[in-house]
């Protein structure tokens, strides 16, 4: 069974990409939507929700949790990997050496949380794959609270999100990178403001699940010693191109109303 999760339901935008990838999985997810968001908030505290996350979600019997969340994923998946060593944690990956791969103008624009853009690995990663290509940056100012509200196109939603992608399309950048687990249920609303700026741009929107995905699929297909002990399937895990048996349980800290809400969408 497997972990994840994320300050509230953006994490969902990871469980899509693990259902197409593992559909054979079971899976739980929980939303700790009543400390939400994290972006703003200390290491320390986001440490201390991933502990009690951690111990909720091995409680529940799983034995590899994802952090489907970039700003948990700089404050706290060292700490975690030290208090629990048994669990194998996958986290998300700032996307910048894909997007400098795609990029024409040279220019990449990364949107993500305050606490995500201060984060060392973000540092580290820019540093070493951003080499020949201008970054530039912005915090996604009230993308979350749009997410986790369900606000996800109109008027309110392109208002909020031109203010933080306007100087990204102004500085250059042709490739935006969501670097918050949040903002691809806003990629339609960045694509449609990005291109109202720059009408003349062809612009690409980088997600880093998909590969998040795959990082999870290769630990679960490791040969069966070097699994962790509960996940082995008596009869042999199944590859994912087996028909899909969903399992998944959603669980949240606050209200799940958004939470099933767009958990449905997904799915339909
Ligand atoms: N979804 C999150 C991330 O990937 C957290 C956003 C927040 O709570 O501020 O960073």
């Amino acid at each position: 069974m497997t972990g994840i999760f994320d300050s509230g339901c953006g994490g969902l935008s990871v469980l899509k990409e693990m259902l197409k990838a593992l559909p054979g999985e079971s899976y739980v997810y929980f939303s700790d939507n009543a400390h939400c968001p994290y972006g703003e908030k200390t290491p320390e505290y986001i440490l201390e929700r991933g502990r009690v996350i951690t111990r909720l979600l091995m409680d529940k019997g799983c034995d590899l949790i994802v952090v489907a969340c970039n700003t948990a994923t700089a404050a706290a998946i060292a700490g975690l990997r030290a208090e629990f060593p048994q669990i194998p944690f996958v986290g998300m990956e700032p996307a910048i050496k894909p997007a400098a791969a795609v990029t024409k103008s040279g220019v990449v624009g990364v949107l993500a949380t305050a606490g995500t853009l201060g984060g060392e690995k973000y540092h580290t990663t820019r540093d070493r794959y951003a080499e020949g290509v201008k970054v530039v940056e912005q915090v996604g100012k009230g993308f979350v609270e749009l997410v986790e509200k369900g606000c996800l196109e109109g008027p309110e939603a392109e208002k909020v999100v031109r203010e933080s992608v306007r100087p990204l399309v102004e500085e250059g950048a042709d490739t935006l990178v969501l670097g918050c687990t949040h903002y691809p249920f806003l990629a339609p609303v960045i694509l449609k403001v990005a291109k109202e700026l720059c009408p003349g741009r062809a612009f690409t929107l980088i997600d880093p699940a998909p590969a998040v995905a795959r990082r999870f699929v290769q630990l679960r297909s490791q040969p069966a010693g070097q699994q962790p002990i509960a996940s082995r399937h008596p009869a042999g895990r199944q590859p994912a191109h087996q028909p899909a048996s969903l399992q998944v349980e959603l669980l949240s800290s606050g209200d799940d109303a958004s939470l099933r809400r767009l958990y449905a969408s997904l799915l339909a």
